[in-house]
Formats: structure tokens, C-alpha cells, sequence
């Protein structure tokens, strides 16, 4: 097992599955003490639960990325179990399948509640704490290749996750000089429920006629031969918090087996 995080107090929101489990897991066997966050917080703390009966640093936090207090009483519970806010990963998002001229004013808002106020809220606060622990950090965002190409039936989505490149390139822009970098990871397909939610959506618009459909269909062309699984996530994950990564930022690095080429 490497050491590379070694004492990094890392925060992976929407930690309890999925992509973020899996960041989660990778993060804590190079050593880091993580704080899984998840608005599932019986998931989150089973996580959590296997990450210490391994011998590692963990604590589970209940919060709801999009409330600002929730947000807030996240960092604090970060900060009073490990000491310090090294990094966080904003993974935590929602998805839903909708065509383009079905979407809803109430559609939009519940998907850009959590996918792009979220992730602002989420790094204001933990950026704030690094600012006042004056040693830098590391913020990590989950976008998708639904941030650099708009998706249709997930326009939402998409413009969620175009804002998330946005979010990320105009912090790095704000909080070099505080040696605080702040970059991207853009997911393609990913075998996750997130999936199974979207997939759901195809059928129940009528696009698809069978379940999984529409994530073979989206998959079929990948360079790489196969879907991803949330594994595929984390070499990236820890590449981003650790040091080897120290003179990156405001980066959206796409890490979908070869969908997206630019
Ligand atoms: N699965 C994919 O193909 C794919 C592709 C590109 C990007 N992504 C992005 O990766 C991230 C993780 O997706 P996943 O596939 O693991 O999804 P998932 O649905 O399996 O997991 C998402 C997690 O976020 C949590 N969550 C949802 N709303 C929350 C909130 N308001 N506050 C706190 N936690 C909340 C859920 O409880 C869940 O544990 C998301 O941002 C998603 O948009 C996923």
C-alpha cells in the first residue's frame, strides 16, 4: 500500500456508492483520513464503518450538499475529527432523463440545486477553511463528459455539468495565489444507480424499449471496449490529491475510456 496521502484530511461528498465510494476507498488506502459525506447517512456511515475496520481514519457525516448549514456543519465535523481540511472532492449530483422541451422550471431547479449550487456552496466553505489554515489545499470537482458536450435528453444535466467546469476554472483562478488548486474529473459512463436512474428515464420516456438500452447505447462506441466502472476513478482521484499534481489547476480532465476526444 503507497503512503502518498498520508495525515490529508480529505472530504468525499456523495461518498456512501458509486463514483464517490469508490474515490473514497482509493483515497484512504494511500493513507488519507476521510470524511464520507453523503445526504444517505446510514450509507455513508457503512462506508465509513469498513474503511476503520481496515485500519484507516474515517468518519461519516450526514449532509445535504445544496444547504448552505449542512455544508457548513460537514466542514466543522471534518475538521474537529481529523484536525485540518486538506482536500475535498464535490462529487455528490443527481441526474434525470428529460427531454428537451419536457423540462420543467421545477426539473431544472432540483438538478441545479444539487449539481451546480452544491458544488459552489461545497467549495466556498471548504476554500474558506483552507484560506484560514493557510497551507493551501486541493478541490477536486465531479463534472462529467456531460460538461463539455450538451446531452440531449439531459440538457440540465449537461448545463449542471458545464457549470461545474466553470465553477472550477474560475476558482483556480481566484485561489492560486492562496496555493489552493482546484481542478476536475469528467466521468463518461459508469456503471453506478446514478446510471440505473438515467437508463430508468429512457425507458420511461419512450426512448428506449428495454432497460439498459440507453447505457449500451451510450457505451457501444468507447475506444476502450467497455464501460466504466467506478474503480476507473480513483487513480485520478489520488493523482489529483497528492503532490504530484501540485502544479495543476483549473483543469476538467475527462476519464471516460475514449468517448470525448479534445
Ligand atoms: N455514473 C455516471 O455515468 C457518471 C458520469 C459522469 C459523471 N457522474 C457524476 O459523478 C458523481 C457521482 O455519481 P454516481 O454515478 O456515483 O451516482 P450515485 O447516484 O451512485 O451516487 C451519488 C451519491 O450522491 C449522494 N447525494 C445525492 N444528492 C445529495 C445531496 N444533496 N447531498 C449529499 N449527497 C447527495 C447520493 O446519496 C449518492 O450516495 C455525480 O456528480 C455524477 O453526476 C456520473
Amino acid at each position: 500500500m503507497s503512503n502518498e496521502l498520508d495525515g490529508r484530511s480529505i472530504i468525499v461528498t456523495g461518498a456512501a456508492r458509486g463514483i464517490g465510494e469508490a474515490m473514497a476507498r482509493g483515497l484512504s488506502a494511500q493513507g488519507a483520513s476521510l470524511t464520507i459525506a453523503d445526504i444517505d447517512a446510514h450509507a455513508a456511515e457503512k462506508v465509513a464503518a469498513s474503511l476503520r475496520e481496515g485500519g484507516a481514519q474515517a468518519t461519516a457525516v450526514a449532509v445535504d450538499v445544496s444547504r448552505r448549514e449542512s455544508v457548513r456543519g460537514m466542514i466543522g465535523a471534518a475538521v474537529s475529527a481529523h484536525g485540518k481540511l486538506d482536500a475535498i472532492f464535490n462529487n455528490a449530483g443527481i441526474a434525470q432523463t428529460r427531454p428537451f422541451l419536457s423540462i420543467t422550471d421545477e426539473d431544472w431547479h432540483r438538478v441545479m440545486d444539487v449539481n451546480g449550487l452544491g458544488v459552489l456552496i461545497c467549495m466556498q466553505e471548504a476554500i474558506r477553511q483552507m484560506i484560514a489554515q493557510g497551507h493551501g489545499g486541493k478541490v477536486i470537482n465531479t463534472s462529467s463528459i456531460a460538461g463539455k458536450q450538451g446531452y440531449e435528453p439531459l440538457a440540465h444535466y449537461s448545463a449542471s455539468k458545464f457549470a461545474v467546469v466553470a465553477l472550477t476554472q474560475a476558482a483556480a483562478r481566484a485561489f492560486g495565489k492562496d496555493g489552493i488548486n482546484v481542478n476536475a474529473i469528467c466521468p463518461g459512463v459508469v456503471a453506478t444507480e446514478m446510471w440505473k436512474v438515467i437508463d430508468k428515464g429512457f425507458v420511461d420516456e419512450g426512448l428506449t424499449e428495454r432497460d439498459n438500452q440507453a447505457f449500451e447505447t451510450f457505451s457501444a462506441d468507447i475506444l476502450l471496449g467497455r464501460p466504466s466502472k467506478s474503480d476507473d476513478l480513483t487513480g485520478v482521484a489520488c493523482f489529483l490529491a497528492s503532490p504530484a499534481s501540485d502544479y495543476m489547476t483549473g483543469q476538467s480532465l475527462i476519464v471516460d475510456g475514449g468517448m470525448v476526444l479534445v
